[in-house]
């Protein structure tokens, strides 16, 4: 590996269950690269919300919470203000306070911000709905994970981390809670889920882990 390759930005975005996080973390092992899950951060903060009786539409409140909030992002795990919120933000409930406080402008800007310090010096693998787009719009590498709506209902029903989505009522509920947070995702005012002109689009449906994690790495430059 040379520090060319450490310093890369790579950018993965596309929809719920598209399978960003198992190629954000494969790809960051594969090439020894930092991982960071931004609706990671969403949820984190959608879940002090809750906890703290913040309004969800207290865009200023949440805003200051994002603002100021301590985010542990390491080793997978995700904490926020010295709580480890890896396994209670992955919930249905959550699903939807997170999509909710990710239409308010106020806050996007302030975890943009703090997504723009983390990859600043580079070496970093960061997936989301903006990155390519907002975030780091000069991003080395783009990729823009799809499968079709069943594929992504059927994995995020299957995915251990998502237990309480699967247990809420199977892959119909799944797959309806996954279209009306997909519909909110790419339809709002701020920062909406859209392909950047310059990503590599990979449909992975019907494609195994390795398959897309292959084809990642195929566009992404070695120097
Ligand atoms: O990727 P995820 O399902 O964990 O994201 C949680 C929510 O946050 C989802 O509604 C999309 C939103 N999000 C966003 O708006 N921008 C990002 N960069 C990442 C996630």
């Amino acid at each position: 590996m040379t520090s060319a390759t450490r310093k890369l930005i790579i950018a993965i975005d596309g929809p719920s269950g598209a399978g960003k996080g198992t190629v954000a973390r494969a790809l960051a092992a594969a090439l020894a690269l930092r991982h960071i899950d931004t609706g990671g951060m969403y949820r984190a903060v959608a879940w002090k919300a809750l906890r703290d009786g913040v309004a969800l539409a207290d865009e200023a409140a949440i805003a200051a919470l994002a603002r100021t909030a301590v985010f542990g992002l390491s080793d997978g795990r995700i904490a926020i203000d010295g709580h480890d919120v890896t396994a209670e933000i992955r919930t249905p409930e959550i699903d939807a306070a997170a999509a909710s406080v990710a239409r308010l402008p106020d806050v996007r800007a302030a975890l943009v911000a703090r997504q723009r310090a983390y990859g600043e010096a580079g070496g970093i693998v960061m997936e989301g709905r903006d990155i390519g787009t907002v975030v780091f719009p000069r991003a080395d590498v783009k990729l823009y994970l799809d499968a079709s709506a069943d594929e992504r209902a059927r994995r995020r029903a299957q995915d251990a981390a998502h237990a309480a989505s699967r247990d809420n009522g199977g892959v119909a509920n799944v797959a309806q809670a996954l279209a009306a947070r997909d519909q909110s995702d790419r339809t709002r005012t701020v920062s909406p889920l859209t392909l950047a002109e310059d990503a590599v689009y990979l449909d992975t449906t019907g494609l195994s882990i390795d398959e897309v994690v292959a084809l990642a790495l195929a566009a992404i430059p070695r120097t």
